[in-house]
């Protein structure tokens, strides 16, 4: 399997357009170790001609210009695409307004949860997909599913599984107590499995804990993206560019005893690698003590244009 990272930023993106923030500050200067990233999307092929995105973030378009792989195919006819569906892990703005920059006249396949396809069916605007070319799939949770373009197997599976996260922003109805209405299947991660080969990779951008279930399930694989949007909970509020913790915004921190850092500390997960991570989280700074520990912890920090092959 071909892994690209087309996004590597949370909501947002790094720099934000309004955020003055240090980092985003010394990304737009041009500072030394900080570069900048779009918004939360990963690509996989299982032998690099058909590819399937994962999430499909506000700056798809952007994305697909700067990989070849993406692109057109000069003997592929006047209209041709390589991407041949797409699976969404959750019904954030980052992670599902790409579709629309998809919408001409290509044949795909589109999979959620029954709880994304419904923010999919009442939002009129991803109508631009027509339903006669775009096909929307249930993915049920805990269970294989084989991915199909429009007009056959993509030779890749993927096993959806509910992670303790939120409903998308929104979506949140306070009415609803403090999960804010938050049902299963609004948060997703991914097992990616290419049957011949037996390789299988793990991918989940908004996580809020790893339970039980979850550390069972990711412990000893090969390669796992996940959640970095925050370093340290709080993060957010002592910069003064928001009220909320990542708790409360549905993400888990990096460090801390409640970390992800130390959630994975004895899974013996080969290759770790963050995804998702938000413009205050100071591991985008290369020079950072977060950096250093994340690094030290055996974590990879994810770069737009990251290629893995497993
Ligand atoms: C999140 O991951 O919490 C969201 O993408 C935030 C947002 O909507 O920007
Ligand atoms: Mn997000
Ligand atoms: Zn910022």
């Amino acid at each position: 399997m071909i892994i690209k990272v087309l996004g590597s930023a949370a909501g947002g993106g790094f720099p934000q357009w309004n955020c003055n923030c240090s980092n985003c500050a010394a990304v737009r200067q041009g500072a030394p170790g900080f570069t900048a990233r779009t918004q939360s999307s990963l690509a996989v092929s299982r032998d690099g001609t058909d590819w399937v995105l994962l999430n499909t973030s506000p700056d798809l378009r952007e994305q697909l210009n700067r990989t070849p792989e993406l692109g057109s195919k000069s003997n592929g006819g006047l209209r041709n695409s390589p991407i041949k569906a797409a699976v969404l892990t959750n019904g954030d703005v980052d992670h599902i307004t790409g579709l629309i920059n998809l919408r001409e006249m290509e044949p795909l396949a589109v999979y959620g949860s029954g709880r994304v396809l419904a923010v999919l069916a009442n939002n009129s605007i991803f109508n631009v997909l027509n339903a006669e070319k775009v096909a929307r799939r249930d993915l049920p949770l805990g269970t294989s599913t084989a991915l199909h373009s429009a007009d056959g197997d993509l030779g890749l599976t993927v096993e959806a599984f509910a992670v303790p996260g939120k409903v998308a922003l929104y979506l949140e109805d306070a009415s609803k107590g403090s999960d804010f209405g938050t049902e299963e299947g609004d948060t997703i991660g991914l097992k990616v499995s290419d049957p011949k080969s037996g390789k299988a990779f793990f991918y989940v951008p908004g996580c809020a804990d790893v339970d039980k279930d979850l550390a069972a399930r990711l412990n000893g694989a090969e390669l796992v993206f996940f959640d970095g949007t925050l370093f340290e909970d709080s993060e957010m509020i002592a910069a003064g560019l928001s009220a909320k913790t990542g708790k409360r915004m549905g993400h888990i921190s990096m460090s801390g005893p409640d970390g992800s850092i130390a959630a994975f500390e004895n899974l013996g997960v080969n290759r770790k690698v963050y995804v998702h991570i938000n413009n205050s989280n100071p591991v985008l700074d290369e020079n950072s003590n977060a950096r250093r520990q994340a690094e030290t912890s055996g974590w990879e920090i994810g770069f737009d244009g990251m290629e893995i092959r497993i």
